[in-house]
């Protein structure tokens, strides 16, 4: 069977109001027409024609792949126009599905059963009942409930706006018809387009079967044409994430309290406070807690880790049992090996911190390797940046670098070592070694606090 895809994404969207072409507003932090794109994509098609025209440039820029064909659409002419400039594309199609690029909660299991329940000569179309119609073309069915036509909005008699039985634009045309009925469209209608619609009256003027598929979920075929209607849907998008979430074996405090954009696997036992938000690729392990308010991008947590309050984790690595937040801040390269622990107000960029080293309180910590059972004090900064280069820093098994230490990179504090509070370390110190690197204490005696000036 050979399935060709043809997207619709040449509309402008004046409704969003927006500088960004319709089709690349995000749902789940994705543009929406990439949603579609994917799905299509997981129907294994011969190939996926995706008609674009406002905005054309941008919208290929953003999402251009080897494995997608942009079709120009100069002028919006109507989706059945729309269609026929891919028509040179899907010449041998055996079936072409046509596919909205605002549509992006459609899912791959709906877009399989239209398939297998359309036989290869007739024509598929997915409808939907509606609580509220309205902009939709609705359904003409006959006496003996078989499709006779769709008619649209603006062509509609006051009866047939009563129906609710609507077209959600998704469209499966057998290959050797399409060229015919496109190329045969006439624009005579309310808006003086070239509506896709009119295949159906065509297919049953020529007796070619027409099924139908109604979708079981409105949302699943909403298009979002403004703003308020996106938030509509990436709402619904993130309630069916929380949903597989919880079925995989994660207790979410709160279903409409987490935001996942992107992709997220998971063990089992996960529990996910409030306003967590989690992007890009995330992995979590078994027995993971990620407490409120916690922003996780592109990161692993390794199996029995408590992620605490306000911490924001970006291409980190958070090894097993470990103890990070609340308010802690690991950016890119952070490895926390096992039992690590990473406190309030620390920053970790590059850094390894090995097997149950802690870094407790107010630091940063850049480009460095610090070994195992080492103790990071409070205010401990590396100075890892002269303003243009960036040095490492190295601290080893068991060295304990007290309280506000600066260590100006390239250094290194050996095993065991230590360093005094206040320090500014820009030697190495050895292993075993106390390292003091700041202004020695004196005493004034006698000396007497200043005492108010008489005013004159
Ligand atoms: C269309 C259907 C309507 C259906 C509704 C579902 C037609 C004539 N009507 O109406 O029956 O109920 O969708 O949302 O098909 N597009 C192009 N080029 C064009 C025109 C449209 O690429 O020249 C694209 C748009 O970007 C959009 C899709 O086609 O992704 C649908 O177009 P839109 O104008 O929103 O169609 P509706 O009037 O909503
Ligand atoms: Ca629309």
């Amino acid at each position: 069977m050979n399935l060709h895809v043809v997207i619709l994404a040449a509309g402008q969207g004046t409704r969003m109001r927006s500088a960004l072409p319709k089709v690349l507003h995000p749902v789940a932090g994705k543009p929406m027409l990439e949603h579609v794109i994917d799905s299509a994509r997981a129907l294994a098609p011969a190939g996926i024609h995706v008609v674009i025209g406002h905005g054309a440039e941008k919208v290929r820029e953003t999402l251009d792949a080897a494995d997608l064909n942009w079709v120009l659409q100069s002028e919006q002419l109507g989706t059945g126009h729309a269609v026929a400039q891919a028509l040179p594309h899907v010449n041998g199609a055996d079936q072409v599905l046509v596919l909205y690029g605002d549509v992006p909660l459609l899912t791959v299991e709906t877009l399989k059963s239209l398939i297998e329940q359309t036989p290869v000569d007739s024509l598929g179309m997915l409808t939907v009942l509606l609580g509220d119609p309205t902009g939709y073309g609705r359904i003409l069915r006959n006496a003996e409930g078989q499709v006779q036509a769709i008619v649209e909005q603006k062509d509609a008699s006051p009866e047939q706006l009563q129906i609710r039985e609507g077209n959600t634009g998704i469209m499966l045309l057998p290959g050797s018809r399409i060229q015919a009925w496109l190329t045969g469209l006439s624009n005579n209608n309310a808006q003086g387009e070239y509506y896709l619609t009119d295949v159906v009256e065509l297919a049953v003027s020529q007796a070619v079967e027409v099924s139908v598929v109604q979708a079981s979920d409105e949302l699943e075929v909403m298009g979002a044409n403004n703003r308020q209607q996106l938030s509509v849907l990436e709402r619904a998008w993130q309630a069916r994430e929380a949903e597989r979430l919880m079925v995989q074996g994660a207790s979410l405090a709160d279903p409409a309290r987490l935001d996942v954009r992107g992709v997220v696997s998971i063990g089992r036992d996960i529990r996910i406070d409030v306003n967590v938000v989690l992007e890009g690729r995330v992995v979590i392990e078994d027995d993971v807690t990620i407490e409120a308010h916690c922003v996780i991008r592109d990161s692993v947590i390794k199996a029995g880790s408590v992620i605490k309050a306000f911490s924001h984790l970006e291409g980190a690595e958070v090894g097993e049992n470990c103890d990070v937040g609340p308010y802690a801040r690991l950016r890119p390269g952070t490895v926390l090996q096992r039992k690590a622990k990473v406190g309030n107000f620390v920053e970790t960029k590059k850094t390894v911190v090995g097997a149950g080293s802690k870094i407790n309180h107010l630091s940063y910590v850049g480009d460095a390797e610090v070994g195992e059972g080492a103790n990071i004090g409070a205010g401990t900064i590396t100075c890892n940046y002269d303003g243009v280069n960036k040095f490492v820093t190295r601290i080893g098994d068991g060295a304990f670098i007290g309280s506000n230490t600066a260590l100006v990179a390239p250094v290194s504090v050996g095993r065991m070592a230590t360093t005094a509070a206040g320090s500014t370390i820009t030697q190495d110190v050895p292993e075993a070694t106390l390292g003091v690197g700041r202004a020695r204490q004196r005493n004034v005696e006698g000396w007497k606090r200043p005492v108010k000036q008489p005013k004159d």
